[in-house]
């Protein structure tokens, strides 16, 4: 696809090196299970990407091990062991050219000096292919590692999370482009009048800045909200490039789709300047009985009793010992550490009349993502349909199997979407903003 003017999806991917989106992913027989702290894994898997010239891989964050107070229910859990996201992006930047690099960074448990000091650097590092996923964080074990009995409330966290992300936008912005002169003659190094403090005074930070790090080749790395609730809505359509969401169905997805496309008009901001990227688990083969047989080889081995519990913590603790695993899916409301997940599972038991345990078994695959099982046509179906319907702009790519499912999406699936002028064929920009066919926001 050569033509800037088409619209090319976007997509990117989930990357964990023990494939644990799906929670057994990594006890399939052809899975890497050393993958986590392992360098090389992560390089081959970025290689994976970069050669189907995804638009970014995405590394997720919990600053805990969750489910730490009782470490020995949880032994299945591969999420026991992981780099930190900077650290880790940093060092793919140097074997890879041209794909995104984005990661998670909490804004409960850092400052946003460091954060928009960690970005702009990674942002020079890999030459303009940085993006930030600004989120909360959700865990009581991640307080706990930062001297706090519990995770502050939902209103409170996004209320800091607003002015945090603003601060960061603003030191990203202390350095005019051409603020360094390097005049030996003169003997000035920089232009201090092309360097500007922030003095920002709020109610959660007092940064004086400026940052100390110059303007990164994208100006302003890209930044990814994740979430579903009304303040994911309201953050994101004013601050964010990108929205990550999980949504089980098409319904779902064209209702979050439209929601936040007009918020962020209602700002002041063009639709296009937001990409809406929905999670999708795809089990993909040349044949919909084959795909399911991978799909089934890992299913099967879900503990339903440990798929219950296991969704429990993804509630943000939601008691079900009162509900038998037969019992229909029971209604359940929002709460302080998950607004909107727990509706969207209580919604895929009522849309797919599934009982608690099926629902529970279903969330250790793709927890409320959607999942697709098919051939190649059924699948480039599924996203060319959510595409050209007001679903999604994009899709965040989730593999279960590392690297099996990444390997049999790049392989088989992105030349059918190129086939169908549906997903470019090149990277057309030298920056992730480019790449991704964003407006630069100082346009
Ligand atoms: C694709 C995706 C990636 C996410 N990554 C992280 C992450 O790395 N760390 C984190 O603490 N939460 C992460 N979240 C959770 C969200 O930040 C948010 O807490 C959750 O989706 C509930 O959002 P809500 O407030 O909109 O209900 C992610 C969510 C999605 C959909």
């Amino acid at each position: 696809m050569s033509d800037a003017a088409v619209r090319s999806m976007n997509l990117s991917v989930f990357l964990t090196a023990c494939g644990n989106y799906h929670h057994l992913g990594w006890r399939h027989p052809k899975a890497w299970v050393d993958g986590s702290t392992n360098i090389n894994r992560w390089v081959e898997m970025a290689n994976i990407a970069e050669r189907a010239k995804l638009d970014m891989l995405f590394i997720a964050d919990q600053i805990a091990i969750v489910g730490s107070e009782t470490l020995s229910t949880t032994e299945n859990s591969s999420k026991v062991n992981r780099f930190e996201p900077l650290t880790l992006l940093s060092a793919l930047s140097a074997h890879t050219k041209n794909i995104g690099l984005a990661g998670t960074c909490a804004t409960s448990y850092s400052e946003p000096y460091n954060v928009a000091r960690m970005f702009a650097s990674l942002d020079h590092l890999s030459g303009g292919r940085a993006g930030w996923n600004c989120v909360t964080g959700g865990q009581k074990e991640e307080a706990q590692n930062f001297s706090l009995e519990r995770h502050a409330a939902h209103e409170i966290r996004y209320e800091r999370a607003n002015e945090f992300a603003d601060v960061v936008i603003g030191l990203w912005n202390s350095f005019e482009e051409d603020a360094l002169v390097y005049d030996k003659d003169s003997g000035r190094f920089f232009d201090s009048s092309k360097i500007h403090a922030l003095n920002h005074r709020g109610k959660y930070f007092s940064v004086r800045g400026p940052l100390n790090v110059s303007r990164s080749p994208q100006s302003r790395p890209i930044v990814i909200q994740a979430g579903a609730s009304e303040a994911t809505i309201e953050m994101a359509s004013r601050i964010a490039d990108v929205v990550f969401t999980a949504q089980a169905d098409f319904d779902s997805a064209c209702d979050f789709y439209s929601r936040i496309k007009s918020a962020t008009i209602t700002r002041g901001r063009c639709a296009d300047s937001i990409r809406v990227m929905p999670g999708l688990s795809v089990f993909v083969a040349t044949t919909r009985e084959e795909a399911q047989a991978k799909f089934d080889a890992l299913h099967d081995m879900i503990d339903v009793k440990d798929a219950i519990e296991g969704l429990e913590r993804l509630l943000g603790g939601i008691d079900l010992s009162g509900f038998d695993q037969n019992d229909p899916m029971p209604a359940l409301e929002g709460n302080d550490l998950r607004k909107s997940g727990p509706g969207a599972f209580a919604q895929i038991g009522r849309k797919n009349g599934y009982t608690l345990g099926q629902v529970a078994v279903r969330a250790k695959a793709a927890r409320h993502h959607c999942l697709v099982i098919g051939t190649v046509n059924e699948i480039a179906d599924h996203m060319e349909h959510w595409f050209l319907n007001g679903a999604a702009d994009g899709f965040n790519l989730l593999p279960a199997i590392v690297p099996g499912t990444l390997t049999d999406f790049c392989d088989l699936v992105v030349p059918e979407l190129q086939s169908r002028g549906l997903f470019r064929s090149e990277y057309d920009g030298i920056t992730l903003r480019e790449n991704m066919r964003l407006q630069s926001p100082y346009e």
